[in-house]
């Protein structure tokens, strides 16, 4: 896998970045995804459903940072039994999104996306977080590009 980053229109991971990503990913605690704000960029979402989480990881009103295979991807329950996953890719920049009490939240320039259809509510980013398949087969949650 390369180790190319995400940041490339933006020179790379900057200091600027690093420090705004660790207290970033400190802000988020245990909910968030612990890594840096720039992801290699070839990861491909998997093509099959892949089980992600379990319903119970999840609870309702919150999001959750997830693998699909190598793969970061984001999961949400905005209302009770309502499954929906997103990429992790930021349609600012492309860095991962990870998720704090309220939102989804890209710590390189602070986009913050709603768990309900992945909108951007501040920051820079004007797209929404692209959806993905996601079904509930039991207690999964099974997630596919
Ligand atoms: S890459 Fe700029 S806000 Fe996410």
């Amino acid at each position: 896998m390369s180790e190319e980053h995400c940041c490339a229109d933006c020179g790379g991971p900057s200091r600027r970045h690093v420090i705004k990503g660790a207290a970033a990913v400190a802000a988020v605690g245990t909910l968030g995804l612990a890594a840096s704000a720039c992801a290699p960029k070839k990861t491909p979402l998997p093509t099959e459903l892949t089980k992600v989480a379990t319903v119970d990881e999840v609870p309702v009103g919150t999001g959750k940072s997830v693998m699909a295979g190598e793969t970061p991807v984001l999961l949400a329950q905005p209302s009770a039994g309502q499954f929906i996953a997103y990429s992790s890719k930021c349609p600012h920049q492309g860095c991962v999104v990870g998720v704090d009490t309220e939102n989804f939240l890209c710590p390189c320039h602070n986009s913050g996306f709603d768990f309900a259809e992945g909108i951007p509510q501040f920051g820079p980013a004007r797209e929404p977080l692209t959806q993905l398949t996601c079904e509930v087969q039991g207690n999964d949650i099974l997630v596919r590009g």
